[in-house]
């Protein structure tokens, strides 16, 4: 975690960066049976405010009954507040998770005891802020994403070395970001965000069983009036725009997809990421309801 964070909330608690530590035999670190979530703070002219927060710790109770674990939801998202003004943040990235820490390293989760923990990171884009501005450069990878007959797309933390193993292969082939499509090339998603395409003027929001269900792709379709459905990789190669949506990468451009070279940042995407940034900064009226100040 980051040395300019100095506290964490951890089990009903603020604590001292230093001491909130797991467990070596957390049963979580062993098999990834943790779960988390990642959300914004952005600082408006009414203070800080959390974005969808609602959602996102819907998700993670969703994410918390698929490993039959006790997580106090409402506790994780009052300690956000606190937190921010501790570690003297208004704009910030929050990382909720809970992971089984103790009870044995059996396979069943019957009798094991989750620990839960909120950090507050200073704001940096998983995609890096010039993702913004030039694009982003994307492979499709070699990897299938989990199908979600295997496990459920939630944020399950065990999840995510599916995730980091398509994005190294895509890093070393000198991409940013790795799409995931399934066996009939149907579009999946990236490793950390949901997929949208541009053609003829019409947007469509990715669909597909085995992606997360995204906050800000729910947020984007809405404000775009997108289509939401599946699509074909051909179709993706043969769109005007296409766009990757995240909570971390907010409205990413996607200016090379494998071989085929984009020019430029097409004027839909820009339209959008402007439309998202008013929206999650409290300039725009109808965001009211998605942002919780804190
Ligand atoms: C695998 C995956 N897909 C998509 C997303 C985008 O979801 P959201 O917009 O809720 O951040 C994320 C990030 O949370 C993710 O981890």
């Amino acid at each position: 975690m980051s040395a300019e964070v100095s506290s964490f909330w951890m089990d009903g608690d603020l604590r001292a960066a230093s001491d909130a530590v797991a467990p070596l035999l957390a049963h979580g670190l062993h098999y990834g049976t943790g779960v988390f979530e990642g959300i914004r703070v952005y600082d408006t002219e009414r203070g800080p405010a959390v974005f969808r927060l609602d959602a996102h710790m819907q998700r993670l109770d969703r994410g918390a009954a698929v490993l039959a674990m006790t997580v106090d939801s409402a506790a994780m998202a009052a300690a956000i507040g606190p937190l921010l003004r501790k570690n003297r943040l208004t704009d910030a990235y929050v990382r909720p998770v809970a992971f089984y820490s103790g009870g044995g390293l059996g396979l069943d989760l019957g009798a094991l005891t989750a620990t839960q923990a909120v950090a507050v990171l200073p704001w940096t884009s998983h995609l890096g802020d010039a993702a913004a501005d030039r694009g982003v450069a994307v492979r499709v990878s070699p990897y299938r994403r989990i199908s979600s007959r295997a496990l459920p797309p939630l944020k399950l933390t065990g999840m995510y070395a599916n995730a980091c193993v398509a994005k190294l292969e895509a890093v070393r082939a000198g991409f940013e970001e790795a799409l995931f499509v399934d066996a009939e090339g149907f579009v999946v998603e990236a490793t950390g965000e949901n997929v949208f395409l541009v053609r003829n003027g019409q947007v469509v929001a990715v669909d597909h069983e085995d992606a997360l269900p995204g906050i800000t792709r729910d947020t984007v379709a809405e404000l775009a009036g997108a289509e939401r459905r599946k699509v074909h990789l051909d179709e993706l190669y043969d769109a005007d725009e296409v766009f990757l949506t995240g909570t971390s990468a907010e409205v990413a451009p996607v200016t090379r997809l494998d071989g085929r070279g984009r020019l430029g940042v097409g004027p839909v995407t820009r339209e959008l990421r402007q439309l998202y940034q008013d929206v999650v900064h409290g300039r725009s009226p109808e965001a009211e309801p998605w942002l919780t100040y804190v």
